[in-house]
């Protein structure tokens, strides 16, 4: 009898703490540019994270999920970690995600695998990121990714001479190796190349340098806003397409949020994307129409896209774990996960943990008076990040 009488408390106790557990918020710490020449991002990364808990419920797993804000003011390292030593220390989340951009994530990634915390990257998109920590997932893009098939794209396309043009970090290095790898391996020539600084470039010298060169086109990455505002007025200024200088890209740099922008000059680009506010897609469809109805003033991208299907990431493994986030569980959970995003078909790479999905050959045209990527060759499908190969 007394023995009987302890074995139920133990188990009465047990109930009681699992419930507990159960019981606890789902904390997750956002780490996001909300301020400074690139707070458009943490607001679209924002905007996703909150739509989709608007749409599908905050309840993951049986947790509720509570968000907890901070801003890195984009391209701060140091303000990036602090914020994540906080978030972990004095907030005790359960999750960091975010990350606008790379010396961003990059500054974090030793502060998840010393807490043991997933880490989900919603946008900052150079490769070697997900080998920084063992928990790190990604719901955006990699450069290598979206590079390699607009090379393919140039070469099928007659494209033989190529000047490449990148901003001088992670991302802007990767595409540039990327481009010049794909390109030349099957056949084409780098008439030139040129990194430029993240902060105020002038490019007036650079386009006159490529102009000189005459290549059939510039390759370009840069990250939307400021730069790729600049690089397109110079463009037109001195009069590079009319020297019969095509620009190709990744998507970065038609970007929905800043098309407008960048006005009709922005007409005809070809670039490689894995979001378009226009494709097509029934759950495209319903996402921009509740993106629209939430947000009247702006517009998704594929910023927004992936804090959304980042948030489905964290709602799914819970899902899989009973609610459980330890970074072990979280991770063995989310490689293999597969869903139709409003960008398409994705899934998380087990080997990588990167995201795998189809790259988009889009055209910049006007849709319904507005400038839009419009998809029209989507044949480059299940694409993994090549740059860690
Ligand atoms: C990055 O910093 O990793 C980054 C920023 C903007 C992009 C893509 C990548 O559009």
């Amino acid at each position: 009898m007394k023995y009987k009488f302890k074995v139920s408390a133990i188990a009465l106790a047990m109930m009681a703490s699992s419930a507990a557990i159960a019981a606890e918020n789902l904390k997750i710490g956002l780490i996001l540019p909300l301020s400074g020449p690139f707070a458009a991002y943490g607001k679209q990364i924002k905007n996703g994270v909150d739509l989709y808990l608007k749409q599908k419920g905050d309840v993951f797993g049986g947790r509720k999920v509570e968000l907890v804000i901070k801003d890195d003011a984009g391209t701060q390292p140091e303000l990036s970690k602090r914020d994540a030593q906080e978030l972990v220390v004095k907030d005790n989340v359960d999750i960091l995600a975010g990350f606008g951009l790379t010396p961003a994530a990059l500054a974090v990634a030793p502060v998840a695998t010393e807490a043991k915390k997933p880490m989900v990257i919603m946008n900052a998109a150079t490769s070697v990121i997900t080998t920084k920590s063992p928990y790190i997932v990604r719901t955006s893009h990699t450069l290598p990714q979206l590079t390699a098939p607009i090379a393919s794209w140039a070469l099928k396309n007659n494209i033989k001479k190529v000047y490449t043009l990148v901003a001088d970090y992670g991302p802007g290095i990767d595409s540039e190796k990327q481009f010049q790898k794909t390109f030349t391996a099957g056949g084409g020539q780098i008439t030139g190349e040129v990194r430029v600084p993240l902060k105020n470039p002038d490019f007036s010298p650079f386009l006159q340098k490529i102009k000189d060169a005459k290549p059939e086109a510039v390759f370009l990455f840069l990250p939307p806003g400021e730069l790729t505002i600049g690089f397109l007025k110079g463009y037109q200024e001195r009069e590079l397409a009319k020297a019969g200088i095509k620009i190709i890209a990744t998507g970065d740099l038609t970007d929905d949020d800043t098309i407008e922008a960048l006005g009709d000059a922005s007409l005809g680009i070809i670039t490689s994307g894995h979001y378009s506010m226009v494709h097509k897609s029934p759950e495209n469809k319903a996402y921009t129409e509740a993106y629209a109805k939430a947000y009247p003033k702006d517009r998704p991208n594929f910023m927004s896209v992936a804090g959304y299907d980042g948030m489905n990431l964290i709602a799914e493994v819970l899902k899989k774990t009973g609610g459980d986030a330890n970074a072990e569980k979280f991770v063995e959970a989310a490689k293999g996960l597969k869903w139709t995003s409003p960008r398409g078909a994705i899934s998380i790479d087990p080997a990588t943990r990167d995201v795998v999905q189809t790259v988009y050959i889009r055209k910049v045209e006007k849709v319904g008076g507005k400038l839009a990527n419009v998809e029209f060759d989507d044949s480059q499908k299940d694409v993994k990040d090549p740059g860690k190969e």
